[in-house]
């Protein structure tokens, strides 16, 4: 089971639901708009675009619901913004021990995130953020993360060329312009 937390528009999580027909993928946004259209498609018969092993749940990270306790055995947060971002960048704990609790353990959480100092400065401020750096990575995250259940067991600054290929319609956008450096922190669950 991978749970996708601020899954935008569900295209990416049903595009890896029917690449990989023996799992179920739960896609989860703050915004139910993006997710009408899809959540309506998964449930027409396959030969017509349905997808039996995939779900999507309107939630905010701050109240996820008590069904999804213990069920994940992969969570993906990727590309945040809003408090999805200040959560998994600043290791906030009420989010991240509910991430903590959707997961079984030794769940992998992969977080992709990136902010731009001059395109993203009024959310960095607004949002009160540090700038990503490995070192921030180690030495403030890593303690918050482990704080709430997780242990960090690899970071990596991701190639500008490998975006495009990455399950993640903001992934293809950002591809394009800016300065925007991006990281993915993986963790275990504890
Ligand atoms: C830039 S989109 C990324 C969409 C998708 N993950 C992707 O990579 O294409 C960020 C998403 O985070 C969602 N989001 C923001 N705050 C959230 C929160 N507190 N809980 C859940 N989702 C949130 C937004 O609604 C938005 O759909």
């Amino acid at each position: 089971m991978l749970i996708d937390i601020g899954t935008g528009s569900g295209l990416s999580i049903a595009h890896s639901a029917r690449l990989n027909p023996a799992q179920f993928f739960i896609g989860v946004d703050a915004n139910p708009r993006p997710l009408e259209k899809i959540s309506e498609r998964i449930h027409r018969r396959p030969e017509k675009g349905g997808l039996p092993n995939v779900l999507f749940v309107q939630a905010a990270v701050e109240h996820l619901p008590s069904e999804l306790d213990g069920i994940a055995c992969q969570v993906h947060v990727q590309f945040p913004w809003g408090s999805l971002l200040r959560a998994v960048a600043t290791g906030e704990p009420l989010p991240m021990r509910n991430l903590r609790r959707i997961s079984k353990s030794g769940a992998a959480l992969e977080v992709v995130l990136g902010l731009d100092p001059v395109r993203d400065r009024s959310e960095i401020e607004r949002l009160n953020l540090q700038a990503l750096s490995a070192d921030y990575i180690k030495s403030v995250l890593a303690p918050r993360y482990k704080e709430a259940g997780f242990e960090i067991v690899d970071q990596a600054a991701l190639a500008h060329a490998g975006r495009g290929q990455m399950n993640s319609a903001w992934a293809k956008r950002l591809s394009f312009g800016g300065n925007r450096e991006l990281f993915r922190i993986r963790a275990r669950a504890l």
